[in-house]
């Protein structure tokens, strides 16, 4: 199936699922699992601002850094610029955070609250290039549920 089709499927599951009775962390839970099962990515998961560092929230894959300092690797940068950052390849990003050495290249999506970054969304894929302004676009309209 064509990426573009993925995500216009994945949209509408993530829009039925996010409830908005329920605390962040649970939506961000069940975003992430949405995310990662349905392009089968290495790692998705959520860094939350936490005062001067993103700290790791509910995720999919192996373990990962639990810390970030502000415009420390992709997503640090991502939080610092409140812009997403697309990687084709992570070795080639300065002072990239490598949690796990099977990532080959990565996105991060700010979500915003109140014009202010809340929380990043991280994914590392096992491919270089994985991801590209259609992965930007739609990720961009699933954070925004939040
Ligand atoms: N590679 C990220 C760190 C987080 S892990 O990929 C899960 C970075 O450079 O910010």
């Amino acid at each position: 199936m064509q990426k573009q089709k993925q995500y216009e499927n994945l949209l509408k599951d993530a829009q039925a699922l996010v409830d908005h009775s329920l605390g962040y962390i649970s939506n961000m839970a069940n975003l992430a699992a949405l995310i990662h099962h349905a392009f089968d990515h290495h790692w998705t998961g959520f860094y939350i601002v936490k005062g001067d560092f993103l700290e790791l929230g509910p995720f999919q894959g192996p373990v990962a850094c639990s810390r970030i300092a502000l415009g420390n690797g992709v997503c640090g940068t991502a939080w610092e610029k409140a812009k997403t950052q697309i990687v084709e390849d992570v070795n080639e990003f300065p002072g990239h955070i490598a949690c796990s050495p099977l990532s080959k290249s990565e996105i991060v999506v700010p979500h915003f609250r109140n014009h202010q970054v809340f929380s990043v969304l991280d994914i590392d894929s096992a491919d270089y290039g994985t991801f590209n302004r259609i992965d930007q676009k739609y990720l961009e309209q699933i954070i925004n549920l939040l």
